[in-house]
């Protein structure tokens, strides 16, 4: 199949056909979405608190990502590969986000890359754009901006909701050629779709976005606990792998692993 390009999800969105996009992180989950159609594979900064191990995002560093971003770049034949500028490696300045933008595509074989803010990174997006990074923006929550938006809140409720517009527009001219939305009201988030030529991916911001995006580790249960309300669980993989590594120890406590059919 041919490869998903910029171009491709715009026209989708005039096409008023939805984008898929999922988390991807290694070989076997980017092999396997891309199988399944997924048009973005984010190798979202996310990796910090569903592969590596961290409580946020935020402790993950450039040296982190560029393996995992090279993992699904290599394996992924149809998805745009995205990768997620992690926290304090683009806020500095312009050139500091193009540095850290080239490497991403240069090291990590990305085709985009995608960072968090809206008026505010204006520059950032411009000189990206100009000089051949294609990005992809994130505003309402942005959980690299954690704790000066204090806390895992909605964002754009009542008078904040031209803010999110105003951040919007911002990107838009600035050269995003798309938009993540995280926790934004749903009526919010389809104004602000049916207000930009870009198309706008949703997480956690209602069915009037154009495309939607979820953690995979969320999406099919690998993580088990509390878990945000934008969540839909399509399947228990957490509940798949606990059966099969207690059968697996089962069988070798009981030495009926290896069989014979196993054995040279
Ligand atoms: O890092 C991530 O996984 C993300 C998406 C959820 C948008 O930024
Ligand atoms: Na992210």
């Amino acid at each position: 199949a041919r490869r998903v390009r910029t171009h491709h999800l715009r026209e989708m969105k005039q096409r008023g056909e939805r984008i898929t996009m999922l988390t991807a992180y290694d070989q076997y989950s980017a092999q396997t979405f891309d199988e399944a159609g997924i048009d973005v594979l984010l190798i979202g900064d996310s990796a910090s608190n569903n592969v590596l191990g961290n409580e946020t995002s935020l402790p993950v560093t450039v040296d982190e990502l560029l393996p995992l971003t090279r993992a699904v770049a290599r394996s992924a034949r149809r998805a745009m590969v995205l990768g997620d500028l992690p926290f304090g490696s683009y806020q500095g300045s312009p050139q500091q986000a193009y540095d850290t933008a080239v490497r991403f595509m240069k090291e990590g074989g990305a085709h985009a890359v995608k960072l968090e803010g809206g008026a505010e990174m204006a520059p950032q997006i411009e000189l990206l754009t100009r000089g051949g990074v294609p990005v992809m923006a994130h505003i309402g929550f942005t959980p690299q901006s954690e704790h000066t938006l204090g806390g895992y809140r909605v964002q754009g409720r009542g008078d904040t909701a031209a803010r999110v517009l105003a951040d919007a527009r911002a990107v838009e001219a600035a050269g995003a050629f798309a938009v993540v939305m995280e926790m934004v009201p749903g009526d919010v988030a389809a104004e602000v779709t049916r207000a930009l030529g870009i198309p706008t991916i949703g997480i956690g911001a209602g069915p009037g976005c154009d495309g939607q995006v979820l953690v995979w580790q969320d999406a099919l249960g690998l993580r088990t606990g509390r878990m945000p309300r934008f969540v839909k669980q399509y399947a228990d993989l957490h509940g798949v792998m606990l059966d099969a590594a207690r059968a697996y120890a089962a069988d070798v406590r009981g030495g009926t692993f290896p069989g014979p059919e196993h054995t040279f």
